[in-house]
């Protein structure tokens, strides 16, 4: 508490966060971070390594950081399309910063990911590699080497990991495929051997599958396929500690309220059958996209900030859940912006900051969701 204090007063001047009118919560004042430790919770965000993003590099971003999180994930530096340029090469200087930073800073950080199940984000080599007369040797080699020379670089300093992320097809439940499956025999083989290397090479961390099926409708196969493949992990014995629940959340119109509450008991039931076979929870990627509420600011932000306070109370009323990532904190640098316009075109509101570094109701909402959270058990 003391520190986080000292660490915001010595942002004074660098930094002015108008606080949303209601957020209220005295402990919001020390940033998300403090304000989740008084649960057992940590709170953090995605950053990146190129100065002109999301990034430590640039001192607007680098204050939200230091104001908000505990806890710290690289957007895309640790991703194989990012560490593995060439076959025998690796190229550890963007996520070697991020990591120098985050230990300068005090701040831990979740290793983002050793196994990334789609062709499209793996690197190109890898889609066209001659695997040669013994494929499944030859794939098993190169995936054993992948996380062995990662997690081995960075040892204790990462203590949770992503080692698998979004292996199941959304719209059938079914698990994808990608070269390096293919040759080394099956999905569930690649995957396996994934978490089985991880947890070799790094017995103190927290392995976890991420994946992006979510509470509102149209998701139900998705969550099928995911609780197929946790209760495979279980009868195999595989190593596998937690479900990371991406949360890229969306909102369906102005009663944010009422469908928040239409979504919460199927959601519930996904959770409890996760948490039932001994899984820990992890919120690894928040947004809210801001579909079907209108342009007008204000209103959108309250919709946002009401929608994610919801979800936030369901996913907060499970113990397993200790960690809080926002998939970046201000709307400036928000991957959705690119990728899904609004029908209307305005700028997409994701993040807890806007554009321009400020404050926004979704950030309070955040606060109090921390601040009323039954505390973890020790
Ligand atoms: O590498 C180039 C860079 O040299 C160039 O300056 C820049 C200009 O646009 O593009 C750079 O690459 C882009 C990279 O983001 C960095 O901005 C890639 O084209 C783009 O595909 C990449 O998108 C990332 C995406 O994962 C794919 O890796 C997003 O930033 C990132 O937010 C997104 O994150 C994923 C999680 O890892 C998994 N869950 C879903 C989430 C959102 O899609």
């Amino acid at each position: 508490m003391i520190h986080e204090i000292t660490r915001r007063e010595s942002l004074a001047g660098a930094l002015a966060v108008p606080i949303a009118p209601y957020a209220t919560v005295s402990s919001d004042e020390a940033g998300l971070d403090a304000a989740g430790r008084r649960s057992g919770l940590r709170f953090g965000s995605a950053l990146s390594a190129w100065a002109h993003g999301a990034s430590m590099d640039n001192p607007a971003y680098a204050a939200l950081l230091q104001v908000d999180c505990g806890l710290l994930v690289a957007e895309n530096e640790m991703k194989w399309q990012h560490l593995r340029p060439a076959p025998g090469q690796f190229d550890f200087a963007a996520f070697d910063r991020i990591m120098a930073w985050a230990a300068q800073h005090r701040m831990a950080v979740r290793g983002h990911n050793l196994l990334w199940q789609r062709r499209k984000w793996m690197p190109t080599w890898l889609e066209r590699y001659d695997f040669g007369a013994r494929p499944a040797k030859s794939a098993g080699e190169i995936l054993v080497n992948h996380i062995t020379t990662v997690t081995r670089r960075y040892g204790k300093r990462i203590a949770s990991y992503d080692v698998v992320n979004e292996a199941v097809t959304p719209e059938t439940g079914a698990l994808e495929e990608t070269a390096l499956s293919h040759a080394l025999g099956g999905t569930e083989a690649t995957l396996d051997l994934a978490f089985r290397t991880a947890h070799e090479q790094a017995p103190h961390a927290e392995l976890v599958y991420n994946d992006y099926m979510s509470w509102e409708p149209g998701n139900a196969a998705h969550r099928a396929g995911v609780l197929r493949l946790l209760e495979g992990f279980r009868r195999r014995g595989v190593p596998v500690h937690g479900l990371g629940v991406q949360s890229h959340i969306v909102t369906a119109g102005l009663d944010t309220g009422g469908s928040a509450r239409s979504y919460e008991r199927d959601w519930r039931h996904f959770l409890d059958a996760v948490t039932g076979m001994g899984y820990r929870l992890l919120i690894t990627e928040l947004d809210v996209r801001d579909n079907g509420l209108p342009a007008d600011i204000v209103v959108r932000d309250r919709g946002v900030a009401e929608y994610a306070r919801r979800y936030l109370d369901v996913m907060l009323s499970y113990p397993q859940l200790r960690d809080v990532v926002a998939w970046g904190l201000c709307d400036r640098f928000s991957w959705i912006g690119p990728v899904e316009r609004r029908a209307d075109k305005a700028a997409r509101r994701p993040c807890p900051y806007d554009a321009d570094y400020r404050a926004k109701p979704l950030r309070a909402a955040i606060a109090q969701a921390l601040a009323a959270a039954p505390p973890r058990p020790a």
